[in-house]
Formats: structure tokens, C-alpha cells, sequence
């Protein structure tokens, strides 16, 4: 039988609790992260999110919204980008970055190439007013590439992974994120053909419409993924600035 898995680390802010758990398992360990009680991610599988990243291209400024476990941004960076810009809500995770409570969130961290900003993406991407002032409300290690005015973009490419999709959010507040209005937003921020790409759990329709609505560059693209005896069909929309 599996062993009950270890809190590695846990923070409750104001949404609820943050908790980095790892299982110990026969050929080797799993990190499992949970925010405010939903299931966010486990690093058993990532390529789903490598591929969300793999959208990237060299010399490209990226915002990625949702640092979680960091596969998607450390794949990012492996696309040899200019700069990311990590938008994430929970305090916690930048903190653990900055803590390197995983190597790999560590690495992030420390990459000159990266910003770890504590916000929510839906705010950065609207540019209301009541956005944090500061890039990140855990401290930063001096000369960590953090600005003080917080991210405002353009960028050549968004790639947002913060909800298990529109159907499974891990936050209510983030339904206004797969509307049409802070869609439109996105695409605003973007440099001419920039790249908006979202990261689903599985197909979405209502998403889909709205993101053709927008532009008829939008497309959806389906990652089948085998975990343990199941096999999943993640979904990555697509959709670009016009040019
Ligand atoms: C599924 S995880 C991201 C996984 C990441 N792609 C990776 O490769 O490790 C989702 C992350 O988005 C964050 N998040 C949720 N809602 C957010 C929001 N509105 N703004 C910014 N980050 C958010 C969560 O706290 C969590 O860290």
C-alpha cells in the first residue's frame, strides 16, 4: 500500500490553505500541490504543461500566469525566451521559490530571466487600479529581476495555467478570466501577433466560441497524456493578436 504522502510545506493565506505535499513511491517521489482545497497539479506527469510552453520561441518576453510546481515557466526558459514575467495569487508559492523549497522552483528564482510577481493574472491582464503595487510581497533576494511597478507588458506571448479549465476553477473569481472581456484585455496586452495560449483540462466549448469570436486565429489543440492506466486528452487554446 501507498505510504500517506508528507507535507513538504503549507501556508494558509486569505483564500485558503496552500500545501506542497510529496508521496514516496517505489521508483521515486511525486510533488502534489493543493490550493484552497482544489487539486492544482502533481509533477507524476507535466507534459501537458511543458507543452503549453513549448508555444514559447528564442528572444520571446513571456508572461506566464500561474507559477504552481514551475514546469511550465522552467520549460519556457528551455525555449531560450528574453524574459518571463510569473504572475502568481498565492504569496506562498513565490515565497517557496525564493525559499527553493524544490530545486526546481529554486532554479526560477535565482534565473536572471525571470520575475516572480504575487498578483491575480486577471487583474495584470485588465490593468485595473487596485493591482499590488510591488512585484512580489515575499522578499526577493537583492538583484532577483523584480521591478517595482508590477508587470504590465507588452508581451510576446501569455500562457496561463492557473485553473484546471473554465469548468474547474481553482477560484471562483477566475471565471471572468475565460469571458470575452478579459479575453479581448489579453489580447491587448500583446505585441502585433502575439500569442495568447490557455491550458484545459479538457475541451471547452463555450471557451472555444469566444476565442473565435475574437479572432478567427483561434484554434484548439488536444495533448494525450497517459497517467498510470488512464489516458487524458488536455486541451491548450490558442488564439494571436492581430499582426
Ligand atoms: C495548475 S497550477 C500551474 C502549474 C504550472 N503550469 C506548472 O507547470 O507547474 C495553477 C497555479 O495558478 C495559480 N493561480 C490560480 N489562480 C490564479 C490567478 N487568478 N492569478 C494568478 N495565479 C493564479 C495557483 O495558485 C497555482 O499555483
Amino acid at each position: 500500500m501507498d505510504e500517506p504522502p508528507q507535507t513538504v510545506a503549507r501556508r494558509t493565506g486569505p483564500r485558503g490553505e496552500v500545501v506542497l505535499r510529496r508521496r514516496t513511491l517505489e521508483d521515486g517521489s511525486v510533488d502534489e500541490l493543493i490550493v484552497n482545497g482544489a487539486f492544482a497539479m502533481d509533477s507524476a506527469e507535466t507534459g501537458s504543461e511543458r507543452a503549453l510552453a513549448a508555444l514559447a520561441w528564442p528572444g520571446a518576453r513571456v508572461l506566464v500566469g500561474g507559477l504552481g510546481l514551475g514546469f511550465t515557466t522552467e520549460a519556457v526558459l528551455a525555449e531560450r525566451v528574453a524574459s518571463v514575467d510569473v504572475v502568481e495569487l498565492e504569496e506562498a508559492l513565490v515565497g517557496w521559490a525564493y525559499e527553493a523549497v524544490t530545486p526546481r522552483l529554486g532554479r526560477l528564482a535565482r534565473d536572471p530571466r525571470v520575475r516572480l510577481w504575487v498578483a491575480d493574472v486577471v487583474t495584470v491582464l485588465t490593468g485595473t487600479d487596485d493591482r499590488p503595487a510591488g512585484p512580489s510581497a515575499a522578499t526577493p533576494p537583492p538583484g532577483a529581476g523584480v521591478e517595482p511597478n508590477g508587470p504590465t507588458g507588452p508581451w510576446d506571448a501569455i500562457l496561463l495555467d492557473v485553473d484546471n479549465g473554465p469548468d474547474f476553477l481553482i477560484h471562483a473569481e477566475n471565471a471572468a478570466l475565460y469571458g470575452t472581456d478579459v479575453l479581448r484585455s489579453a489580447l491587448r496586452r500583446l505585441t502585433p501577433g502575439g500569442l495568447l495560449a490557455i491550458w484545459c483540462q479538457g475541451p471547452h466549448a463555450g471557451l472555444r466560441a469566444r476565442l473565435e469570436a475574437l479572432s478567427p486565429t483561434a484554434r484548439e489543440e488536444r495533448h494525450v497524456v497517459q497517467r498510470g492506466r488512464h489516458r487524458i486528452a488536455y486541451v491548450i487554446y490558442t488564439v494571436h493578436a492581430p499582426g
